[in-house]
């Protein structure tokens, strides 16, 4: 069979800690990671401009990589537009949305902090979550509104302001009666990519979840389900990031996409 063709998609460069697990997983796979830069960042759209854009991006990159598979890198994105994707698109989709199940299962103390963007904390997806699996614990959602672009910065070099990192998370941690929150949600896939400076700043111990690994597991299991077509015409190289700005596609973002593993780069003009 052909090998395995797969779109990972973002607003901006936190997908990458998704393309770092799928590649770990699935050595062999092409990996194209495309980043709605003009749309960057998500977490303060509105819903409902916020589906059609991404519905949007979403036809024109699969008509461009025609893959085999596509990952929304993107909680923002997958608690709110999945399903209309499945919908739209024959392609099958993996999202990732906040890790409220096993850190649920993973919580001594029965109080969870999830750390996200103010649109995912917002999602009725997100709270069906709390409400299925979390319903015995005391659950704190934090819509951060500059960690997704502090992630960012720090990938393009920029010093992170570790005051302003406090206070961000900060939230996240809750004491009750004597309990405290041991485990936090990483509930935007920027933030994995800044876990080491919020463990520094963070005001005691907690458990981290990632979901990336999971994920890239779920991303194995339906490509062994997909049948795999030739592509039509000669879609990016793996290793490709494709822009959907080229202000964005500046030196140091390119810089830092070629660090994680995506040096060649395409711009996909499509302005907001
Ligand atoms: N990486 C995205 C997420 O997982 C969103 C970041 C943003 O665009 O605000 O939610």
């Amino acid at each position: 069979m052909t090998t395995p063709r797969i779109l990972l998609f973002d607003s901006g460069m936190g997908g990458l800690t998704v393309a770092r697990a799928v590649r770990a997983q699935l050595p062999e796979a092409r990996l194209v990671y495309a980043a709605d830069s003009a749309g960057f960042p998500y977490g303060a759209w509105k819903e409902e401009a916020l589906v059609a854009r991404i519905i949007e991006v979403i036809g024109r990159l699969i008509a461009r990589t025609d893959p085999h598979i596509v990952v929304i890198a993107c909680n923002t994105a997958s608690t709110i537009a999945l399903a209309q994707l499945r919908q739209r698109y024959k392609v099958p989709f993996v999202g990732t949305v906040p890790a409220i199940k096993p850190a649920a299962a993973w919580t001594k103390s029965g109080i969870v902090g999830v750390l996200a963007t103010p649109g995912t904390v917002s999602r009725e997806y997100t709270h069906a979550l709390i409400h299925t699996y979390a319903y015995h614990c005391q659950v704190f959602l934090h819509g951060a509104r500059r960690l997704a672009e502090m992630a960012e910065e720090k990938l393009r070099g920029q010093a992170i302001d570790l005051e302003e990192l406090r206070r961000e998370i900060a939230p996240a941690f809750r004491k009750r009666d004597g309990k405290r929150t041991d485990v936090v949600v990483l509930g935007c896939t920027h933030y994995p990519l800044l876990v080491d400076e919020i463990a520094k700043v963070a005001p005691w111990e907690v458990h981290y979840i990632d979901p990336a690994p999971a994920i890239a597991r779920r991303v194995a299991d339906v490509l062994d389900e997909t049948p795999r077509h030739e592509a039509g015409f000669a879609p990016p190289a793996h290793g490709t990031v494709i822009l959907t700005s080229a202000e964005r596609g500046a030196a140091a973002t390119l810089a830092a996409y070629a660090a994680m593993g995506f040096p060649a780069h395409e711009i996909l003009e499509m302005p907001v």
